[in-house]
């Protein structure tokens, strides 16, 4: 997947997190094909702290334009058990995984990230779009 205009939710401060995490889980990408499993639990941790700021800003953007966070708050936690069950199973397994496993977990990492930015984020963007492209509450130390 390409970070393309077409991944934009209409916020820098957004846009800026989604394309870190997407480098996040090329990373990740390259070091299951690598069966790197040292640096992928490290890669997974520094991930996982990210993470957890990014959907607190998010839902701090969110809050600070009116949008019932709900339904979202529950696809960032399905995210989180996705990525530690890859997480999980990789290790277990230290990082010998057999290619069809390793190429299921890639398409679910790739396709997790894709469709959180392309669908679950559809309601906030369709708002965000009303706003500046800067817009950012006080309380967002997004970088
Ligand atoms: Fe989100």
């Amino acid at each position: 997947m390409n970070f393309s205009k077409e991944l934009s939710v209409g916020n820098r401060f957004l846009d800026s997190e989604h394309r870190q995490l997407h480098k996040m889980i090329n990373e990740i990408i390259s070091l299951i094909e690598a069966g790197d499993v040292a640096a992928l639990s490290e890669a997974f941790a520094l991930l996982e702290i990210y993470l957890s700021a990014y959907f607190l800003d998010e839902e701090q953007i969110a809050h600070a334009i009116g949008i019932d966070f709900t339904r979202h708050r529950h696809t960032h936690q399905e995210i989180q058990s996705e990525l530690k069950r890859i997480k999980d199973a990789v290790i277990a397994k230290n990082g010998n995984c057999p290619e069809h496993e390793k190429d299921n977990y890639i398409d679910t990492l790739r396709y997790c990230l894709f469709k959180h930015i392309k669908e679950d984020s559809r309601p906030l963007k369709i708002l965000l779009d009303t706003q500046l492209y800067d817009f950012k509450p006080d309380n967002v130390t997004a970088v």
